[in-house]
């Protein structure tokens, strides 16, 4: 599975709650890979939380720091990068990412969704009236430009090693 990789990252993308995080880390491990997670980078470099940067700076300013952040990960050599849910979306970042990565999409549907994200209140797009109808808009909009990704898995909640074990066979 490294030798797809080319010396290139894995870049996982995917919506809020699809697991990118900790399906990137476990594959990460298994492969004997570092990984990189672009908001704790975006967090660490900017000493903000997400929910903070949105608030004082809004999604624009958000959007074109996570595309430095991510430029600059993709350079660092072979490794997991787990990506927060927008940045394949914007242009710019997805161009990059086609160019010069290999990405995955962890595609999962609204109730898998749903029921990861809803425990926990740290995204800022979710603070609406109805979360749930957010998500799902969020789904039809973007689940088009995730299908753009050189691979995909489904995210399912059928344990977090078979998700992972897929994803290795599809890098096969
Ligand atoms: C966002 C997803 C979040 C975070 C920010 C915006 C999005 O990351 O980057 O709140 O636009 O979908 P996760 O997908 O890791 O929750």
């Amino acid at each position: 599975a490294r030798r797809v990789l080319d010396g290139r990252c894995l870049v996982l993308v995917g919506l809020m709650g699809a697991g990118k995080s900790v399906i990137g880390r476990m594959t990460a491990s298994r492969l004997d890979l570092p990984f990189v997670d672009s908001d704790h980078e975006i967090e660490r470099v900017s000493r903000m939380s997400i929910g903070d940067l949105f608030e004082l700076y809004g999604e624009d300013e958000f959007r074109a720091l996570e595309a430095r952040v991510i430029a600059r990960l993709i350079e660092t050599g072979p490794r997991i990068l787990s990506t927060g849910g927008g940045a394949f979306i914007a242009e710019r970042t997805r161009a990059l990412v086609k160019e010069r990565a290999l990405s995955l999409w962890l595609d999962a549907d609204i109730e898998t969704l749903w029921g990861r994200v809803k425990r926990r209140d740290t995204r800022p797009l979710l603070r609406t009236a109805d979360p749930k109808a957010t998500l799902q808009a969020l789904m039809d909009e973007r689940y088009p430009v995730y299908a753009e990704a050189d691979l995909a898995v489904q995210s399912r909640d059928v344990g977090k090693h078979v998700v992972v074990d897929e994803v290795l066979e599809t890098l096969a």
